[in-house]
């Protein structure tokens, strides 16, 4: 035999207790040891009149049965009065059962106001009155049981119930809220929606059914859902004639109706709608967070063009954990188009500042050294984390997701721009016993070359205990530091809007900015993100040991240990072991470390050399070369001329295709002049980026070089002045 569920020490209000479902909710918590607190206003099903009979009667019935219970004949609109009762007579109270109601049913236009108030007042309102006035005992004492009493009528509407069904689903709304502010106090509140013979429903129900759908077969649901070894919070029920039945929502998987750069118009909904409105593969979104998920997998999806339905993805999916499905799994490729805004926008979000002019060259795109901050390189991956969602095997609770620790390779400096795309691949699964620990490896290419790659350690809390491994030969470990005082300490403020910032590098996920958001996540305000951070440490060790020299970054790798709160400053200790620097990462105000086992791997200085000389591709057939090579001829005959008219080098990438096609330098500096193929071996003065087509139009005199300029077409690095030269210098082959 199972134990009996009981509730001896345990306070109970039931509300409207003097009849129909509240009675015998109140008999049954008698029965098993509750003292229960009979509530009753005593009035007549419409909300008039006032009598003590009802409540008297029932806490008789209880005392007779040897139960203890006190009556209470104040309306549920005076909720501190009723739990005041509670503790007058028994000083505390444990569970509050809202089943106070009454009816005023009316077709939707004879609906008087005195109609809607009045049940809004009795139901939403009371309900509302008594659980605030009980709440804070419940919080202080670390359990609740609360049961709100919704409808049939307000799930699905019902006639001549419009004010009813109105409050009646308001109730479960309530609920929701209630389940998710009082778990951490282990209150729970759950709804029912009953269906019982009473007085409320002898107007609508046949006299044979009346009977038989008895009020004691909804008791046991109320008792169950109230006992304090119920887990159950902020579920729905239909309970009724000895049946149970749990209720959820149902989402189709839906239909993204707009593409980049595009706004949505009527007719795409209209042409779409069937689409929308289907329920095959339909998911069963269970919070808040997983609706806002899918909207950030779509922002992400329409942002790299992929506008393909978000797949089942973004909710719980049925399936459990499957590993050998998961492993080796490929997620679609991602593609990532960026400027040197993007870079430059990244550099702000992790920290750099006009402040110090060794930062202008992340910071200005004029710069003549204009470089790519290492770690951007996670920027292009990072979108790969929201296909988790669709890999056969996994059952993600995204909710439950933390970003464990990240490392991050790069195999030559990223380019100022283009377009770049991920393939990621789930390269192990781990039990952790406390959670499932993901490994998804990313690698970043730029046409066929790889550029990039980055291993996302994905903690999922409360995922574990599948059976599977607990290590990976996979897996880039995290080493810990040498055990002396650091040689190097870099602190830097975080500003307020550091994670406002930050995000605008495509990491929406609104629990870095939206206050509301984070207090679900259990923090008090909205943190940093962890790659934020990331970007602050790395760039420290940047500085210190490398001269901000971005060739020389090879990779880092970092453990996210707790979050940073924007406004905070981070302080990043540094040792040097060859060319590993080893780095931990605190906040300095409280001490408290965020970044561990963490180390950044340098290039030696020669090595870094050779791979910043790696010539691009060349590619045959553009029309510039034939300007230049008329430019060379020019330099011939007259380069002396031009030298001292001039007097500096021009460096000129050709693009084609997005791609670097064919680089020139014409130098007018030296001798008397000359051009010849591929980057300078020094520096060029100032760097003029164009695409072939573009170059063209502005030698044909058809697009003013200051015009090409503003317009993006025109990329100046360097001295920017000696642009004015260039005109002078292409005019005169534009006659040829
Ligand atoms: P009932 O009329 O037998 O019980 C409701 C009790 O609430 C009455 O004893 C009444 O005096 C009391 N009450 C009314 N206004 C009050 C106030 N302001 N303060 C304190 N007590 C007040 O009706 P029944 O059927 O037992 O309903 C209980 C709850 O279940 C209600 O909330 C009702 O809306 C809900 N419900 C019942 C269904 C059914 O099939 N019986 C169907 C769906 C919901």
């Amino acid at each position: 035999m199972s134990v009996p569920l009981t509730f001896s020490g345990r306070v109970v209000l039931v509300t409207g207790a003097g009849g129909g479902l509240g009675r015998e909710y109140a008999l049954a918590f008698g029965e098993r040891g509750a003292a229960v607190i009979v509530n009753d206003l005593g009035g007549d099903i419409k909300g008039g009149g006032k009598s003590s009979a009802a409540a008297d009667r029932v806490v008789e019935e209880i005392r007779a049965k040897g139960g203890k219970a006190v009556a209470n004949y104040d309306s549920v609109e005076d909720g501190e009065k009723l739990i005041q009762t509670a503790l007058d007579a028994f000083g505390r109270i444990d569970i509050v059962v809202n089943n106070a109601g009454i009816l005023r049913d009316r077709s939707f236009a004879r609906t008087s106001d005195l109609d809607w108030d009045l049940i809004h007042r009795v139901h939403l309102r009371g309900s509302f009155l008594v659980t605030r006035a009980a709440w804070n005992h419940m919080k202080n004492q670390k359990f609740g049981r609360i049961i709100m009493t919704s409808s049939a009528a307000g799930i699905y509407g019902n006639f001549g119930q419009a004010n009813y069904s109105a409050a009646k689903l308001g109730l479960l709304g309530l609920a929701n809220t209630l389940a998710i502010e009082g778990q951490k106090y282990n209150i729970h509140c759950n709804t029912i929606a009953p269906t019982a013979g009473s007085r409320l429903t002898e107007t609508v129900m046949p006299p044979d059914l009346l009977e038989s759908l008895k009020a004691e077969y909804v008791a046991p649901l109320v008792l169950w859902l109230c006992h304090e070894s119920c887990q159950e919070n902020g579920g729905l029920f239909e309970v009724g004639a000895g049946w149970i039945g749990k209720l959820r929502w149902e989402r189709s998987l839906g239909r993204i109706v707009r593409q980049k750069n595009q706004m949505v118009t009527p007719e795409s909904v209209r042409d779409t709608w069937s689409e929308i409105c289907d329920f095959t593969d339909a998911t069963k979104p269970a919070s808040i967070q997983e609706s806002l998920q899918t909207l950030v997998d779509v922002l992400s999806r329409v942002d790299t063009g992929i506008t393909a339905n978000p797949t089942s993805a973004v909710s719980i999916k049925a399936a459990g954990t499957n590993p050998s499905a998961a492993i080796g799994h490929t997620l679609a490729e991602m593609s990532f188009t960026y400027t040197h805004m993007n870079c430059i926008l990244y550099a702000l979000g992790v920290g750099m500042s006009t402040k110090d002019p060794h930062h202008l060259k992340f910071l200005f795109e004029g710069h003549e050294d204009l470089s790519v901050l290492p770690t951007f390189g996670v920027i292009p991956a990072q979108s790969s984390m929201t296909g988790l969602s669709s890999v056969p095997g996994l059952d993600i609770d995204f909710t439950r997701l933390l970003h464990g620790e990240q490392y991050m390779e790069l195999f030559k400096p990223l380019p100022t721009s283009g377009t770049l795309s991920s393939k990621a691949t789930v390269a192990d699964i781990l039990d952790k016993g406390s959670g499932m620990l993901i490994l998804l490896d990313v690698h970043t290419y730029s046409g066929k070359e790889l550029l990039c790659y980055n291993q996302f350690s994905v903690f999922i809390v409360g995922s574990g205990g599948f059976g599977g491994k607990r290590t990976s030969q996979k897996a880039v470990l995290t080493a810990d530091p040498p055990n002396r005082a650091p040689d190097a300490v870099i602190v830097d403020e975080t500003s307020k809007d550091q994670a406002a910032l930050y995000r605008l590098s495509g990491d929406w996920n609104p629990l870095h900015i939206d206050p509301s958001f984070a207090a679900m996540g259990g923090f008090k305000s909205p943190i940093l993100h962890g790659l934020c951070s990331f970007g602050f440490a790395a760039r420290h060790v940047l500085k210190q040991y490398a001269g901000n020299d971005v060739s020389r970054f090879k990779s880092i790798k970092v453990r996210f240990v707790k979050p940073v709160y924007p406004g905070q400053s981070l302080q990043t200790e540094m040792w040097k072991e060859g060319n590993r620097v080893h780095l931990q990462c605190k906040v300095k105000e409280t001490g408290g470390v965020v970044l561990s086992g963490a180390y950044v791997d340098l290039h030696a200085v020669a090595a870094a050399d050779t791979s910043m000389s790696a010539s691009p591709p060349q590619t045959a057939g553009l029309q510039s070369d034939l300007v230049f090579a008329e430019i060379e001829r020019r330099i011939k005959d007259v380069g002396a001329e031009l030298v001292k008219k001039v007097n500096a080098v021009f460096g000129w990438e050709i693009t084609k295709d997005g791609k670097t096609a064919r680089e020139w330098t014409i130098d007018l500096k030296t001798g008397s002049g000359s051009l010849h193929k591929g980057a300078y071996t020094g520096k060029a003065d100032v760097t003029f980026t164009v695409t072939d087509e573009d170059f063209m139009e502005v030698v044909m005199g058809k697009l003013n070089p200051q015009k090409a300029f503003f317009a993006g077409k025109l990329k100046v690095r360097g001295n920017i002045m000696l642009s004015q030269k260039l005109e002078a210098i292409l005019k005169e082959h534009a006659k040829l």
